[in-house]
């Protein structure tokens, strides 16, 4: 059973979702299915918590409504990549209010939670609690006067609503108080050696990265974690007295799986869940460790009843883009649903850059100049451009059927030898999580056909030697067969389209998504399958009833002598330079957005009232009108401008730190006003009388003060 985090339905899913749960969860999935394992595949969409009121309050909506236009957006992105669970529910479903609310019951029944009476801040006008999100208030590390309960985005400290100072209701804008309310818990603490046990003893083969923070959870002592919310958005706590009380987004969550296998399967889906013939794997984000490794297996643990655990959680770390940090809030993302419109038909492309660039064991970054190489030089010029010339050729000289294989030359056997070598390894790496290696080793196989083909050069063969042109197409055959089986995973399109061509179809094991009743799927050539959208004006070979099977890949004759193959297509298509600069000016365009946004941030901000002064002090101050007769840069220098001003008493020369402000020519002639008593000093060698007043806005924008009219030079200020 593989389950892949459930998505809030608060926004469409990004690149970083799909190189850090979808894609791999995906690829492992197709391979399990091919090699005849029975898969149950399982996500859907997480549709409480607090981020899902806020976004609906933002719109005006209601958070139903966010969640509907979400849901069916997600849904229709996975299944546009290719990525196809049995089922795809959400945890707004009646089967999961019922199914979380009676787990939530049994662990109550069961004495399983204790209860804390605490302080939280509550909204007197708007009367109700307010989560850390809704509540602002000035950021104590960096002065941000709007920094979350939770979180300053601007300093990125995570705070907690006790810190912020003068904080405020982002409903009402009150000023929140604090009230009591009593949720109820899950004692953690009471786990810990069980999960020490099972996790830091009994899983010492999980990745680093996981390993490492369960066993900083664990030594660092877990707590008691609250399981209920002040909220109206979510499942109710079925308890008398709970009113105005949901069971936390990240309670109900994971039970979503169960309840999501429950919707799909009604009769069977105990089979999947508490029976110690399945192994669970669970496919997430790093941010979501310990959900999965320590709170929900804790969760099942007191409910009993036989649930399994996970055999293992292969976490992935974040993807960045362009450098930067991927986030919703800021638009800094490749969203899925954009992409599929951006680039129609280009789906395995996006597949196949994650996954070599997948942040499987630290932070990794996606940029749109990488994706365009890695489409031109690795799937057009390798694996592409082997396949072009392999059947261009077999039509070019034996009509478009397999040749004989002649006496194989020690090249020729070498070749074919190494890719059951390769498979050895591409199913170890599968196996063992390492995505990025197996797409390697999968590559690997192209690279050995393209070399082979490019080496062994049937078409200067062919002038001499058509026996052995054959065999050389013959091999090269083969070898397309191998990459139609062990790209399945990772480009699912290109595998169907290349099996087309071939002619030959491919056992892709069974799948739930008709429920209780299995489909067995073998992908025959020219129909459309449900799983795999296929270009249906496609060339298509003939029908012949060979079927690839994983267990067949690197088998020396996939496909036998005289079969017809059909006409060639090209399985990717170079990417222009203006696709990926289109990108590249989206983003750069949400650079400056974000910049002038914060520029203008910067801008309204105004310094505090500086210490009282006398009219005495003020008074000795001589602040008059004057007008700049001459105006020249000082020499190496970025900041400074020589002015001579005609201050109605002198003409004299300041120096002033305004050349970034101001041009020369544009200082000519204007009047100003200057601190005229203000000890000279010299300047980059020039001496310097007085002073220009100028007005500085938060962001450093300066402006000259200058009279509503002109006065006459000299006129006193004041
Ligand atoms: O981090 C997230 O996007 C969560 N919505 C994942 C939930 S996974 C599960 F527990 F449901
Ligand atoms: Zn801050």
């Amino acid at each position: 059973m593989v389950t892949c985090a459930l998505p809030y339905a608060n926004g469409p899913v990004h690149i970083g979702h799909l190189a850090g749960v979808y894609v791999p969860a995906d690829i492992y999935v197709r391979y399990l299915r091919m090699k005849g394992e029975d898969v149950l595949y399982i996500c859907g969409s997480d549709e409480h918590g607090v981020p899902i009121t806020i976004k609906a309050r933002q719109q005006g909506c209601s958070p139903q409504d966010i969640v509907d236009k979400y849901h069916k957006m997600i849904k229709d992105s996975f299944t546009g990549l290719g990525i196809n669970f049995d089922i795809y529910s959400r945890t707004s479903s009646k089967v999961h209010e019922a199914n979380a609310s009676s787990f939530f019951r049994r662990l109550f029944d069961n004495e399983k939670f204790i209860t804390k009476e605490s302080e939280q801040y509550y909204d007197p006008e708007a009367k109700t609690f307010l989560a850390d999100r809704y509540i602002v208030g000035t950021c104590p590390k960096c002065g941000n006067p709007d920094a979350y309960g939770d979180q300053c985005e601007k300093c990125g400290s995570t705070l907690s609503p006790d810190e912020l100072v003068n904080p405020r209701s982002t409903l009402s804008g009150a000023q929140p108080e604090k009230r009591k309310t009593t949720h109820w818990y899950l004692p953690l603490d009471k786990y810990e050696e069980w999960l020490r046990q099972w996790i830091l003893e009994g899983h010492k083969e999980w990745r680093s990265t996981v390993y490492g923070q369960c066993k900083s959870w664990i030594d660092g002592g877990l707590q008691p974690r609250a399981v209920s919310r002040d909220l109206e958005w979510g499942v109710p706590v079925p308890v008398e007295g709970a009113e105005g009380k949901v069971l936390y987004v990240w309670f109900d969550a994971p039970i979503g799986y169960i309840s999501n296998s429950q919707e799909l399967l009604p009769n069977s889906w105990e089979k999947w869940w508490k029976s110690e013939d399945t192994k669970l794997v669970h496919f997430i984000g790093k941010d979501n460790i310990v959900f999965h490794c320590i709170v929900f297996p804790s969760m099942l643990k007191a409910y009993g009843d036989g649930y399994i655990l996970p055999d293992n959680v292969p976490a992935n770390e974040f993807l960045n883009l362009e450098g930067g940090k991927i986030s919703t809030s800021r638009n800094w993302a490749v969203w899925a649903n954009e992409y599929l419109v951006d680039f129609p038909g280009k789906q395995d492309v996006l597949r196949y850059v994650l996954t070599a660039n997948a942040p499987e064991t630290k932070d990794n970054d996606f940029s749109w100049k990488d994706f365009q190489t890695r489409n031109n030089s690795e799937l057009v010029a390798i694996f592409g451009n082997f396949v072009n010339r392999a059947i261009v050729l077999t039509h070019k000289y034996f009509g478009g059927k397999v040749p004989a294989a002649g006496e194989l030359l020690p090249i020729d056997r070498e070749t074919l030898a190494q890719v059951p070598e390769i498979k050895k390894s591409l199913e170890a790496n599968l196996e063992g999580y390492h995505f990025r290696e197996a797409l390697k080793d999968a590559m690997e196989i192209a690279r050995l056909g393209n070399k082979y083909i490019s080496d062994s050069e049937p078409w200067k063969v062919a002038k001499t030697d058509m026996a052995r042109t054959a065999t050389i197409l013959n091999v090269c055959l083969q070898i397309c067969a191998d990459l139609a089986v062990a790209f399945e995973p990772f480009t699912p399109f290109a595998a169907e389209k290349l099996r087309n061509m071939l002619g030959v179809s491919l056992y892709a094991g069974t799948d739930h998504r008709k429920g209780e009743q299995e489909t067995v799927n073998t992908y025959k050539p020219g129909e459309c399958e449900a799983l795999h959208t296929v270009d249906a004006d496609a060339p298509q070979a003939p029908q012949s009833g060979i079927v690839l099977t994983w267990a067949r890949l690197g088998e020396e004759n996939l496909l036998p002598e005289g079969h017809e193959i059909g006409a060639a297509e090209l399985l990717f298509a170079k990417i222009e330079d203006d696709a990926i600069q289109a990108q590249l000016d989206r983003l750069e365009k949400i650079k400056a957005e974000k910049e002038a946004a914060a520029a203008a941030e910067a801008a309204k901000k105004v310094v505090p009232q500086k210490e009282e002064c006398t009219y005495e002090d003020f008074e000795k101050m001589d602040i008059r009108t004057a007008t700049v007769l001459a105006a020249e840069r000082v020499p190496k220098t970025d900041k400074l401008l020589k002015l001579t001003i005609d201050t109605g008493i002198d003409t004299r020369t300041i120096v002033s730190g305004i050349a970034e402000h101001y041009s020369p020519e544009e200082m000519v002639g204007k009047q100003i006003v200057i601190l005229a008593n203000l000890k000279p000093r010299m300047l980059r060698g020039i001496e310097s009388k007085g002073m220009i007043l100028m007005a500085q806005q938060g962001d450093g924008k300066m402006r000259f003060v200058t009279p509503q009219e002109t006065v006459t030079n000299g006129s006193i200020v004041g």
